[in-house]
């Protein structure tokens, strides 16, 4: 769910676009990227980023194509050294193909993976898991803590509903972080992380923009040989202006920016995503019919994953709640069962409207 204000300003800027009401006179969707009003929007989209999440100066910030899944692969061809492995904790289907798309790049070790708990928890990354892992290995140069390319860990499984609420510190390497589906829900704390990425289409625009947060010292380690609009540094040299950028979804991408500044910042994302997904969650743990699986820790704010225990009475309630207007209620196809998304422009009533349809739904089968 988008923001209905971003969406009212995308409608009137589609026949012309405004650019600081200083109109542009062709349509978002026809102007050039080289253009001197998208210069400027998305140097103040980096900016507006720059405050929300108070990034520090050495790290940039890339505009990029190809998703999540391209990133998946993008980070072992810039960062995965030959001689190096790297370490995943896999906490989902997300972290899972990560860690599975960069095999094909270099050695990867998975640290720890909760898939035996059904992914209903997610994975403390931390030093004894290193150290069991270094133990476990046989090769003795492996050993060392520079045998270590990076860490690598999703922060929120958006199929399976866990969160990492805090991120690991004090790593033998630097983090890197897929943080698409909650990015800037809350604050991220940079000690220690190396490069955070987030696809555009869950919290803050259409699909088609990747987001990458890298530390400077890690652009150099890519080598030459890998393609132009995958290598970190040569984005970065270009401030993401190589090629045709995704226009349309970094501009949106800008007004959401604009509109979290507006609403209170990150702070104020974080304070609804507590209030937003507590109500769901209190209302589910007081329910006789839903449960929610994941571990109280570790309950996302974003993805709210709940079930019946009866895959007829899970379709019949996506159903039910469809015939009410409230979408997009069925869980993942890998997982079943329900999923309520509750990104930041989710208003609280959303929750209040789905959580007396519960009831309904409960005392229909009494
Ligand atoms: C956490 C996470 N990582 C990766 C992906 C894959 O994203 P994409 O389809 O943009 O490649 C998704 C998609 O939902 C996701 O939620």
């Amino acid at each position: 769910m988008l923001p209905p204000e971003v969406i009212e300003q995308v409608r009137a800027d589609l026949p012309e676009w405004h650019w600081h009401g200083v109109a542009q006179g062709a349509s978002v969707m026809e102007v050039s990227h080289r253009g001197k009003a998208f210069e400027a929007l998305i140097d103040e989209a980096e900016q507006d980023l720059r405050d929300l999440l108070a990034i520090p100066p050495n790290y940039r910030v890339l505009f990029m194509q190809g998703g999540a899944w391209g990133q998946f692969a993008c980070v072992p061809m810039n960062l995965l050294r030959p001689g190096e492995r790297a370490g995943y904790a896999v906490s989902g289907g997300w972290s899972k193909s990560a860690a599975e798309e960069a095999q094909k790049f270099g050695e990867v070790s998975v640290l720890a993976s909760s898939e035996s708990d059904h992914f209903n928890r997610a994975v403390a990354l931390n030093r004894s898991l290193i150290e069991n892992s270094e133990k476990g290995t046989s090769s003795p140069n492996k050993s060392a803590d520079s045998a270590w390319s990076y860490f690598y860990l999703c922060s929120n499984e958006t199929v399976y509903g866990n969160e990492t609420h805090s991120l690991p510190k004090n790593l033998p390497a630097p983090l890197v972080v897929d943080a698409s589906s909650h990015f800037l829900s809350r604050g991220i704390d940079f000690e220690g992380v190396g490069l955070v990425y987030a696809g555009a289409q869950k919290n803050i625009g259409p699909a088609g923009v990747t987001i990458v947060i890298v530390r400077d010292d890690l652009l150099d380690r890519a080598p030459k040989a890998i393609p132009a609009v995958w290598h970190y540094a040569h984005m970065a040299k270009h401030k993401s202006l190589f090629n045709t950028p995704p226009v349309f979804s970094i501009y949106v991408t800008a007004l959401t920016l604009k509109w979290i500044k507006k609403e209170g910042g990150l702070a104020e994302m974080e304070r609804r995503a507590v209030a937003r997904s507590s109500m769901l969650y209190e209302a589910i743990d007081a329910s006789k019919v839903f449960t929610a699986p994941v571990a109280n820790e570790d309950r996302s704010r974003m993805n709210v994953v709940f079930d019946t225990g009866n895959p007829e009475r899970d379709a019949a309630f996506v159903k039910f709640c469809d015939s009410r207007g409230l979408l997009s209620l069925k869980g993942h196809r890998v997982r079943g069962g329900m999923r309520a998304s509750l990104y930041n422009a989710m208003p609280i009533e959303g929750i209040e409207t789905l959580v007396a349809a519960m009831r309904e739904f409960e005392t229909s089968l009494a």
